[in-house]
């Protein structure tokens, strides 16, 4: 449709990008990118018109986004039609504006197009040798400022090389030490270093990554706190463990990956290096706070995890310890556990405890002739602990428990 929709407006259509890069490597890609040649703006609202789509244009860039009933979104650019005026008078040309908004891309693997509109629809574009190197799984920039131009492609290209298993080829990897030699990371806000770290602790094998970073020197540069020895990689390592085990249950609520990776980076620092790291990656005045107040509750709860392990404590005993946590701070607390019951106990907890409810509710306990008060209060936390112990489970026999 969108290919058909080019024609009827005279400008070519492609589908370009990570779009392309993933169907060729088979892996499922829902986000599109469109390059229009032509009016980028004009064809996404014909576009939309057709799809029943909500359009937002963004004038500046001359983009705009295709919402789609569903929620799946459609990114359309505009490759602009570039006159070079050539000197010695030759006649002004004009360039592929497809080839010059590919080639300011970061990565031959992510510079492949297929054509949209008939009659060459279906047709693979590939200036830059993207399809060889998606073949050898090589990452390749595509020329030698890349990183200078956007240094933040450094941390890309550490990203899809974990991701599919790639290589950073030797040109380009001898393009990162040496960007790596001049600083430009110091240049770099903290921000946007934050929001590539984030972008690689949620990708596949994130403790790979940072360690390939760390080799590369690149997270000293970023601070020289980020420099994690090897003695972390074992804590760092067990997040990654937990991480995946805590997806595979399929909860609703999912954690900031970052923060527990960030924790563990963390971990061992004092309040000072704590602040120096969130001040250089501008933290957001509520992450600072989640990862303060979590770092505060850490040492009491391993503390008090230990002795409820000691004393054969109970699953209510358990709920208490662990209920205050933050989703971030259990993830990690589980994964800092070096005991296997001790951390066994945080995954049942996650898995099984903190969704305990109970069937008693505060018109039952009205009914039983008591006000609203600290009596009410502990009746039900009373009922709750003895659902947690297993003691009651019917809500005839919560009731029972509740009247005693
Ligand atoms: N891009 C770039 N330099 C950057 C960021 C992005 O050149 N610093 C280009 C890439 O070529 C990419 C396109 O912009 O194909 C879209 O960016 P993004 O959606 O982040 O990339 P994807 O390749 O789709 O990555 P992901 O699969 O992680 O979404």
């Amino acid at each position: 449709l969108a290919g058909q929709t080019g024609q009827e407006r005279g400008v070519e259509v492609y589908a370009v990008g990570g779009f392309v890069r993933d169907m060729l490597l088979g892996i499922p890609n829902d986000d599109i990118d469109l390059v229009v040649e032509g009016d980028g703006i004009a064809f996404a609202q014909n576009l939309g018109r057709k799809l029943g789509a909500r359009v937002r244009p963004h004038l500046k860039f001359r983009t705009a986004v295709l919402i789609l009933p569903g929620g799946q979104k459609i990114d359309v650019a505009t490759a602009r039609l570039e006159y070079y005026e050539y000197p010695a008078a030759l006649p002004i040309v004009e360039l592929s504006s497809l080839k010059m908004d590919l080639y300011r891309r970061d990565f031959s693997i992510n510079t492949l197009a297929i054509h949209l509109c008939p009659p060459h629809f279906g047709r693979l574009v590939d200036f830059f040798g993207g399809q060889q190197d998606i073949k050898d799984g090589v990452i390749r920039v595509l020329h030698s400022l890349s990183f200078v131009e956007d240094p933040t492609r450094i941390i890309r290209a550490i990203r899809f090389e974990q991701r599919f298993q790639f290589k950073i080829g030797g040109q380009t990897e001898r393009l990162i030490k040496n960007a790596v030699r001049l600083n430009i990371f110091q240049k770099l806000s903290g921000a946007r270093i934050r929001h590539e770290l984030r972008l690689l602790a949620e990708d596949s094998a994130p403790l790979d990554a940072f360690i390939r970073m760390r080799d590369l020197g690149l997270l000293q540069e970023i601070h020289p706190l980020l420099h994690f020895p090897q003695t972390k990689e074992a804590l760092l390592e067990e997040i990654e463990r937990v991480i995946t085990w805590y997806k595979l249950l399929f909860r609703e609520e999912a954690p900031d990956i970052w923060i527990v990776y960030f924790l563990g980076l963390v971990s061992g620092f004092d309040t000072h290096q704590v602040q120096a790291l969130t001040s250089r990656l501008r933290f957001a005045p509520k992450r600072i706070e989640l990862v303060e107040s979590t770092r505060r509750q850490l040492r009491y709860v391993a503390m008090q995890l230990a002795q409820w392990g000691k004393n054969g404590g109970s699953a209510a005993d358990l709920y208490d310890i662990l209920s205050p946590l933050s989703l971030e701070g259990l993830l990690y607390t589980m994964a800092k556990q070096r005991k296997l019951e001790l951390k066994k106990a945080v995954s049942h907890y996650l898995s099984h405890l903190q969704d305990v409810g109970i069937l008693v509710t505060g018109s039952d306990i009205k009914e039983m002739g008591l006000e609203p008060g600290p009596r009410f209060a502990n009746i039900l936390r009373a009922v709750k602990r003895a659902v947690l112990n297993g003691e009651v489970r019917t809500r005839e026999d919560q009731l029972k428990y509740a009247r005693r």
